[in-house]
């Protein structure tokens, strides 16, 4: 029989032993639940470089090889065979659907398409120039005061139900968020296209004209959606488990997802790696951002650059770069210059010794921004796409959690560094 590996730490003389678990693929852990009793200390991880959060089977990265897993499947055979549903299906199940599981799913979704009349009014309450992302997270929180026949999160049924509204609302909300911005009417869903194709009709689309959907762009849509899908415990996935975790509603909890998503060092990317190449704006100019990207002084960083996690190319962007390819080529914009652009500054990039050091390669941010605007996405709603794409991740984790034996609430500690205990001087006495 195999022994139980241990980590042995020696404190203040003191030396204490802990388990080490070892998950079905990378690194160890140690388990350190019991520190804090076995020798009065805490750990110190801020940002969380060394810590793993909880235990989870539903996506596994494996960031030196550059390899991204969604239950055990990698993210090319999924990009390649399956379509945005199906990749729902396995986050949420852990399977991927037959034909007959396949059709049922599509039918709930396509049932939970449209959104409450009175949700319809939160909207005016915004301002058109609103950022859309500010309009998800209100609106996105506001389901929650809509849907009190399944808010028991003790109840599989109900939790289920909610992932459905949630994954089927979310492409109506990011459109109407569009729509509303550019002070056109709301779209209602067409339950007769597949998810998204109704996308695209509910963003493109006015009542005085169809929109016909373009199999090659609405494929790369979908590919976007798929990419963007699930990520292990990044951060917008780790706020959804913290408010979670204290029990909170999943809307309230997506809608905490969506408010963190949007910092430019996470979702946001995407919109200002756009903005950046808009500002590079030439090949002749890309040394001199190398170069502010490179100096110490310069708070500015190449958007679309550097991971976390991988510590190589991140596969999401391969897939991406072919995307971008694709959908240039349908339109005839093979000579688009932000796409030349890119390659260029990609190409520089990659030779240069401070970026092969720090090992900081392009992440799936670099490309999507140059695939949305192709399809006629405005800059604004691309983090918005990431979060439609993000929820089901979102929720499946959500669920993961809730259903948990080991669950707790989430209370990080810290090291307080503030004044000791000090007496307030009685007024008039000082
Ligand atoms: N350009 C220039 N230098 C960089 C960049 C970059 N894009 N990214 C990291 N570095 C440097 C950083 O300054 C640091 O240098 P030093 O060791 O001298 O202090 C070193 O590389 C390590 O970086 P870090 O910031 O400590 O790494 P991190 O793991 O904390 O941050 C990151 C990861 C993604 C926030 C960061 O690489 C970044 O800000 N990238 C640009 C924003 C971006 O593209 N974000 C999208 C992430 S992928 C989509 C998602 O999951 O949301």
């Amino acid at each position: 029989m195999a022994t139980q590996k241990k980590a042995t730490l020696t404190l203040d003389g003191k030396t204490v032993d802990f388990p080490v678990e070892s998950g079905s693929i990378g690194p160890d852990v140690v388990d350190i639940r019991s520190l804090y009793g076995k020798t009065g200390a805490f750990t110190f991880d801020p940002g969380f470089l060394s810590t793993g959060s909880c235990k989870s089977a539903i996506t596994y990265i494996d960031g030196d090889k550059g390899e991204l897993l969604y239950r055990g499947y990698p993210i090319e055979q999924l990009a390649e065979h399956c379509d945005f549903l199906e990749v729902c299906q396995l986050l949420l199940t852990g399977e991927l659907p037959n034909e007959e599981e396949r059709k049922q799913f599509a039918g709930i979704i396509q049932n939970h398409t449209m959104v409450h009349e009175q949700l319809i009014r939160f909207y005016s309450g915004f301002r058109r120039d609103a950022h859309p992302m500010a309009v998800m997270v209100g609106v996105v929180g506001a389901l929650s005061a809509f849907y009190h026949d399944a808010m028991d999160i003790s109840d599989q049924q109900h939790r289920d139900i909610s992932a459905y509204r949630l994954i089927a609302k979310m492409p109506t909300i990011v459109a109407m968020a569009y729509k509303y911005g550019i002070g056109q009417p709301f779209m209602y869903p067409r339950n007769d296209l597949d998810y998204t194709s109704n996308f695209m009709h509910m963003m493109f689309a006015t009542p005085c004209e169809t929109y016909k959907p373009n199999p090659v762009l609405t494929r790369a849509l979908d590919r976007i959606l798929i990419l963007h899908a699930d990520h292990e415990q990044n951060a917008s996935t780790s706020t959804v488990r913290l408010a979670g975790s204290s029990g909170a509603n999943p809307f309230a909890c997506i809608s905490a997802g969506i408010a963190c998503l949007w910092g430019p060092a996470h979702g946001g990317a995407n919109e200002a790696c756009l903005k950046m190449l808009q500002e590079i704006g030439d090949v002749s100019r890309v040394g001199e951002y190398i170069k502010r990207a490179k100096d110490k002084n310069d708070t500015f960083k190449l958007m679309g650059f550097g991971h976390r996690v991988y510590k190589n190319f991140d596969p999401r962007a391969k897939l991406m770069r072919e995307t971008c390819r694709d959908v240039l080529n349908e339109l005839g914009l093979n000579d688009d210059p932000l796409f030349k652009l890119a390659l260029a500054l990609e190409k520089i990039a990659l030779e240069d010794d401070y970026f092969i050091e720090k090992k900081l390669y392009p992440n799936v941010d670099f490309y999507s921004g140059i695939v949305q605007h192709a399809l006629g996405i405005p800059t604004q709603l691309f983090t918005g796409i990431f979060a439609l794409a993000r929820t089901v991740g979102w929720i499946a984790q959500w669920n993961e959690m809730i259903s948990d034996p080991e669950q707790k609430i989430g209370r990080p500690r810290q090291l307080y560094v503030g004044a000791p205990r000090r007496d307030v001087a009685p007024k008039g006495k000082a």
